[in-house]
């Protein structure tokens, strides 16, 4: 839990970008065979927005780096490092964060993604956190970006209904003062669930082919309720965890970021957590599941918001495909 040489690494600026573009449950149910009400009383959700043709990851990722960086009262030039959590890349390499780099017109320093789906930003926040610590790096940006409409398979009503697009940044910086900042991480995942979540084409297992593109296996696909029933399980218990292992109870939490997939995960996160929802940031009723973008604007909209002030303990837990799931517990500096 300690952090290297007795430094800590703290978010000192948030920022978000979403797309003006606003998608309906209305307007989707004039594409698929759906409703307004059966989508709000499942999820929650009522709207999304989503990124225009020609706009990619990294254009909102770097939008709302720019944000984060503003908000943090640094310059551009002093970012040492950038992770951009993301399953929706620019293009399957070069990676999104080397475009996010040139976009803000920043030096030569270390650029790559992280892939672990809705959990992407916690693993790249604490991968850049491993990094700023080991090599000594000032200040990194995390980012986590998605176009999931690219993504989309826009005649199944089983998943359409949930995704939506933007961007969420923070800049971490390592901080002399104890007890502050990233005060405990938890990874998790389970290879032998891959299937019930995942875009099953497009990869070296199943190379395009016109077949694969009939089928829109390059398109997500989801067991929905399968994944329910492990999203409540792993973001409980890894919750319960990043809470002990920083010395910590649930009565300590002061706000709850949780992945935004889905309300009903989220009120049984709740009570087996015992934790109250006025001390949970929901926003996925306006954007939808923004899969690894989801924590980081929500984040950002909370500490916008004045939800989050200083010496808060802020829980942020996920999980998606792989399965993955992550749990951290940041006190606000
Ligand atoms: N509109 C109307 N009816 C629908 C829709 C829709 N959009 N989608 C499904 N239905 C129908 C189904 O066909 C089914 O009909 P049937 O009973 O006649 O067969 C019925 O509604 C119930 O379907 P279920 O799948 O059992 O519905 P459920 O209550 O499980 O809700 C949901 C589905 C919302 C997807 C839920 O399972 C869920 O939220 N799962 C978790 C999804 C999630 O969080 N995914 C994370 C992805 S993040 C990432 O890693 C990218």
């Amino acid at each position: 839990m300690s952090d290297l040489k007795g430094k800590s690494v703290i978010i000192s600026g948030t920022g978000s970008y979403t797309p003006p573009k606003i998608l309906t449950n209305d307007d989707l149910s004039a594409i698929v065979d759906t409703s307004d009400e059966w989508i709000r009383t499942r999820t929650g959700i009522r709207e999304r927005r989503i990124a225009a043709e020609e706009e990619t990851t990294s254009d909102m990722a770097a939008n709302a780096a720019r944000e984060a960086i503003r908000n943090s009262g640094l310059k551009i030039e002093d970012i040492g490092l950038i992770v951009v959590g993301t399953v929706t890349p620019d293009m399957p390499f070069p990676n999104t964060a080397c475009f996010v780099q040139k976009k803000l017109g920043l030096g030569k320093v270390p650029a790559f993604d992280i892939e672990a789906a809705c959990s992407g930003f916690i693993y790249a926040m604490n991968v850049a956190r491993g990094l700023m610590l080991v090599n000594n790096i000032q200040h990194a940006l995390v980012i986590g970006a998605e176009k999931l409409s690219s993504i989309t398979n826009w005649e199944d009503r089983t998943t359409c209904v949930l995704f939506g697009d933007g961007a969420g940044a923070v800049v971490l910086s390592l901080d002399e003062r104890e007890d502050i900042g990233i005060l405990n991480v938890q990874l998790g995942a389970d290879g032998t669930e891959t299937d019930i979540l995942c875009v099953p084409g497009g990869g070296s297992a199943s190379p395009y082919t016109v077949e694969t593109i009939e089928r829109s296996l390059h398109k997500i696909h989801m067991q929905g309720n399968q994944v329910f029933k492990h999203a409540v399980r792993v973001m409980c218990q890894s919750a319960t965890e990043v809470v002990e292992g920083a010395g910590l109870r649930t009565e300590d939490v002061d706000l709850v970021v949780p992945h935004q997939a889905n309300t009903r995960i989220i009120e049984a996160l709740a009570t087996r957590l015992n934790i109250g929802m006025e001390r949970f940031k929901i926003n996925l009723d306006r954007y939808g599941n923004t899969s690894a973008a989801s924590i980081p604007i929500a984040l950002d909209e909370a500490w916008r918001n004045g939800r989050i002030g200083s010496g808060d303990n802020v829980l942020m837990v996920a999980f998606g495909g792989g399965l993955t799931w992550a749990g951290a517990l940041v006190r606000w500096p």
